[in-house]
């Protein structure tokens, strides 16, 4: 039995970071996020009688290399192997092979498009379709995996985790499909290689920030402006809000102990430019910036050709991936093995 299943990143315009549940991974607050056409993980899993579980992953213009249980992130994908087999009758091994079309670990969020691929494909073949089917329970199964950005790639467009009190009221709402608005992301590549302190990692740290309750009070107004603007198609209401939740997020990450800087010299020089294409030249695009120092270019598809050109000519972008809003993760019949 071989199950395969394809799940795109989302980019979240009301950031995650840190945590009210570290064991169940409940964020502390609210976030919403839209999925990403240009960045996807293909997964594909099979049952067997191997000895022991396998997983091997091909990250962006890699090989093959099998996942050891080193980091918090690949104990966690080991183990959401063993919960999924626990809720089954099936005890045999799994072998998983894994592709990112994207580079990882590098503040394009593929976490989010692995986690939610494995969870998939592992609740398919291990015979518990009736969670792979209802989205609500998809989800919560996909957050115990560890990243929550993962959860929010079980629907398409626009999506927002709710930040519940326990297990069964965190899960996944989906604000308007991918059809909804033409908006895009471009992400300008700066550095694809993998960051120094992953977000698993960094979301420990949120609360030792004597800002984090802070923001966790302020963000609210934002994360209620933020529906509305989605829901409006209002690109001049959205984009400021995008930024200052960016800000927001970095300023505890830089105030955290011990601190977190991701910006790197190419970051800041695009928070600039677009500052002064707004200005200037009325080009209405916004910055987004995860852990790491690439950085999401958000704007209209009518501008997205323009925007795109202008990335292309600053000298830190290596190269740019073009994302429109997208389905989220789902089960198709092309294995990787
Ligand atoms: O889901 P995790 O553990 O990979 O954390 C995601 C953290 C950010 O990408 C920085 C923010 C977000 O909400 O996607």
């Amino acid at each position: 039995m071989k199950v395969t299943a394809v799940s795109p990143a989302n980019i979240a315009f009301i950031k995650y970071w840190g945590r009210a549940d570290n064991k169940l991974f409940i964020p502390r607050n609210n976030n919403i996020s839209m999925t990403m056409s240009g960045c996807k993980t293909v997964t594909t899993v099979e049952l067997g009688d191997y000895g022991r579980d396998l997983i091997e992953v091909k990250f962006f213009g890699k090989d093959y290399e099998k996942l050891e249980r080193k980091t918090i992130k690949q104990e966690n994908l080991y183990d959401q192997v063993e919960r999924i087999r626990d809720m089954s009758k099936d005890k045999r091994y799994v072998r998983i092979k894994s592709e990112n079309n994207f580079p990882a670990d590098a503040g394009i969020a593929s976490s989010a498009s692995s986690f939610s691929a494995l969870t998939a494909a592992l609740l398919v073949v291990y015979g518990l379709k009736e969670k792979f089917f209802d989205k609500k329970e998809l989800s919560k199964e996909i957050r115990l995996c560890g990243s929550s950005s993962a959860v929010r790639s079980v629907y398409g467009g626009f999506v927002e985790m709710i930040a519940g009190k326990g297990h069964e009221d965190t899960f996944a709402k989906q604000i308007a499909d991918e059809k909804y608005w033409d908006l895009v992301d471009i992400v300008a590549v700066l550095d694809p290689e993998k960051k120094l302190f992953s977000s698993s990692d960094g979301h420990l740290l949120a609360d030792t920030s004597p800002y984090f309750e802070t923001r966790i009070v302020e963000m609210q107004d934002r994360i209620k402006r933020c529906r509305e603007a989605i829901l409006e198609k209002n690109i001049h209401k959205l984009g400021p809000i995008i930024e200052e939740d960016t800000i927001s997020m970095h300023m505890i990450m830089m105030t955290s102990r011990p601190p977190l800087f991701y910006w790197s010299h190419g970051t800041v020089r695009i928070i600039q430019d677009l500052y002064k294409w707004r200005k200037e030249d009325n080009l209405n695009a916004y910055f987004s910036i995860d852990a790491g120092s690439n950085v999401h270019v958000i704007c209209e598809k009518k501008d997205a050709k323009e925007v795109r050109k202008r990335l292309k000519k600053n000298e830190f972008v290596k190269w740019t991936i073009y994302n429109e809003p997208c389905q989220g993760v789902k089960i198709i019949n092309k294995h990787l093995f």
